[in-house]
């Protein structure tokens, strides 16, 4: 029962069904389960206008920060046909055989040792969960556009950074717009260098 919808969205996968697991009545399962596989479902809406973002700051694509197992990333490379990136720490549990199934490849980094993060990609940080590791991915980080996706007022949930109290430790980025994720109290914030 638990292992239902996981498979039901491993299966959509396989038959590359992308809008059909966007689709996906995500309330009549359990929270938790839905959670393990991404902490927010978007609509076509919220794709658009990550997709709509990159192309106005000229980008080449999105690098998304503790994706998890990349079923969004995956999700946003099937519908906007861009370059996709995703980063994780602990690659023993993402390659042990308790892990989720993951639906992109990730790019593993450690606390200490940071990627170099490419300035033609947005960054995207969704349900991130240590601002001092967010600070550090910015100051290495020369691109132009930051999405941070979270909780608004009222939602009930914690992140770090959190879409309207980011965190950034310099005045240098600015709240360029922002959507809703459908009507979850959760929101996509968009931050451009200044
Ligand atoms: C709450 S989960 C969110 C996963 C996914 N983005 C989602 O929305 O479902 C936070 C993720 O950030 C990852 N993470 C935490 N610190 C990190 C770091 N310093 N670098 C990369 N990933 C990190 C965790 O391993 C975890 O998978």
């Amino acid at each position: 029962m638990e292992n239902e919808f996981k498979n039901l969205v491993i299966s959509l996968h396989k038959q590359n069904k992308w809008k059909e697991i966007l689709d996906l009545d995500i309330n009549s399962h359990k929270q938790e389960v839905v959670r393990n596989l991404l902490w927010i479902w978007p609509s076509i809406d919220n794709m658009n206008f990550l997709k709509r973002l990159i192309i106005e700051n000229d980008l080449n694509g999105l690098a998304s920060v503790g994706c998890g197992c990349g079923l969004l990333e995956w999700m946003f490379r099937e519908f906007s046909d861009m370059n996709v990136l995703g980063y994780e720490i602990n690659k023993e549990w993402w390659t042990s055989k308790y892990s989720i199934p993951m639906f992109i490849d990730l790019i593993y980094c450690n606390q200490e040792t940071k990627p170099k993060l490419n300035p033609k990609y947005a960054l995207l940080f969704c349900y991130f969960n240590d601002g001092e590791a967010f600070r550090k991915y910015i100051r290495s980080y020369s691109g132009n556009l930051v999405f941070i996706i979270g909780p608004g007022e009222g939602k009930g949930t914690h992140t770090e950074p959190r879409p309207f109290k980011p965190g950034f430790e310099n005045n240098n980025w600015m709240l360029h717009d922002y959507q809703e994720v459908k009507d979850t109290k959760d929101f996509i914030a968009a931050y451009i260098r200044k």
